[in-house]
């Protein structure tokens, strides 16, 4: 990897700030904005709606998206629904789906609000019945819970792939072979694992996958949801309209038949022609060195914090059950105070709080005030590290 190449294509580290909250939104390449300029500036026009050639460049354009990032996560391109982020991706599986009074829904403990909220409003609408499995303190999941919670009336697994507090990997194919194994659903929440590790969706075998296109260097208000083909019938859609039909006669209409059912409107044009750009980019840096040099920066993080002991760690000792990212608390201290330090003194831009999910911080981490977190990504460098450790423990020494 060439990490100079790498950091010019994004125009926004010239003014030298050391960006730590990629898991939160990831920065933007050149590539992508001037993709989307392109559109703008050369064939600003909707999609599927004319013979003119600005109408069908777009729409060619936005299929080509489709189908990149339909290689991407290496599923058929009428299995990728383009929606604005992973909560919405989230909320058409749990509003589209039919339950049964005796259905019951098992969610976890490390979910994000969007992924457990979005299944809570379905208990207090239906009077369906949720299991929450809590992982150990370090997001470790004893497969056996799942074994026990999962029956022939449960309807759906709704489980995140690798946490966003805690950093851990989940054993999402095994748990995937239970569900399945009791003819239940699997939805992986993809939102920390797309933008960073090599995946197979059909390998994995989940029935619904949701990612964020922000968090893998596409732009504001793009994100995936895949849905496996003989299930898309199934998913009644959120919304319906322009787009979504093959024929409407007075009283009647018809849907149509694959991802188009679910994209109703003029959607984020610009936008999903950008991300497709985004996935183009990450194919040509190649997704296992992505992870690999994040796994480098990550583990001298670790190694170096773990050296301080006013401060304390949260998620996986092991760097190998680890993502790019680490939360971590100077002990008794405000994890917004840190980040403003950090932000303020030291160029160090770092998200703190309950990063939208209590019940982890309260029930797994017992940490109410939240934590801070440090999420790299691939245009990240050991000299940012290191300022980053350097600051870490001047700010250590003025707090204790
Ligand atoms: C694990 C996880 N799931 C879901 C989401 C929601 O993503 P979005 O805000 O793009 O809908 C996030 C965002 O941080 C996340 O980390």
């Amino acid at each position: 990897m060439n990490l100079r190449n790498i950091r010019e294509q994004f125009p926004i580290l010239e003014n030298g700030s050391i960006y730590f909250d990629s898991a939160s939104t990831s920065l933007t390449p050149n590539i992508v904005i001037d993709k989307m300029v392109d559109y703008y500036k050369n064939y600003n026009a909707n999609i599927g709606r004319g013979v003119y050639r600005f109408s069908e460049k777009a729409s060619f354009e936005y299929e080509k998206a489709h189908n990149k990032v339909a290689d991407f996560l290496k599923v058929y391109n009428n299995e990728v629904i383009f929606v604005k982020n992973s909560t919405e991706g989230l909320n058409i599986v749990a509003s589209g789906l039919k339950f049964n009074k005796e259905d019951r829904i098992v969610n976890t403990l490390i979910d994000h609000h969007s992924n457990y909220i979005t299944w809570l409003r379905l208990k207090d609408k239906l009077g369906l019945n949720i299991t929450h499995i809590k992982p150990d303190s370090n997001g470790s999941f004893d497969l056996n819970n799942f074994e026990k919670s999962i029956d022939e009336n449960t309807k759906i697994v709704s489980l995140t792939h690798i946490s966003n507090v805690l950093g851990s990997i989940t054993p999402v194919e095994e748990i995937i072979k239970i569900a399945h194994e009791n003819n239940c659903l699997v939805l992986v929440d993809g939102a920390q694992s797309a933008p960073h590790i090599p995946l197979d969706l059909k390998k994995m075998d989940c029935d619904f996958f949701v990612c964020s296109g922000h968090k893998m260097l596409g732009p504001g208000g793009t994100g995936v949801l895949y849905i496996k083909k003989d299930l898309q019938k199934e998913i009644e859609p959120l919304l319906i309209g322009g787009g979504t039909v093959t024929d409407v006669s007075l009283n009647e209409y018809s849907l149509k038949e694959d991802y188009e059912r679910f994209e109703a409107g003029t959607p984020n044009i610009e936008g999903f022609i950008g991300l497709g750009a985004a996935v183009d980019y990450l194919n040509s840096i190649g997704m296992r060195n992505i992870k690999k040099h994040e796994q480098k920066l990550i583990s001298i993080v670790l190694e170096e914090l773990m050296e301080l002991p006013e401060i304390e760690i949260f998620g996986p000792e092991q760097i190998e059950n680890r993502s790019s990212l680490i939360c971590f608390n100077y002990k008794g201290v405000n994890p917004h105070k840190v980040a403003k330090i950090f932000d303020e003194q030291y160029n160090i831009l770092m998200r703190s709080g309950h990063h939208c999910c209590y019940p982890l911080i309260k029930h797994v981490i017992n940490k109410p005030e939240g934590t801070l977190r440090c999420s790299l990504y691939l245009y990240n460098t050991e000299e940012e590290i290191k300022i980053f450790i350097n600051a870490a423990k001047k700010i250590s020494k003025r707090l204790t």
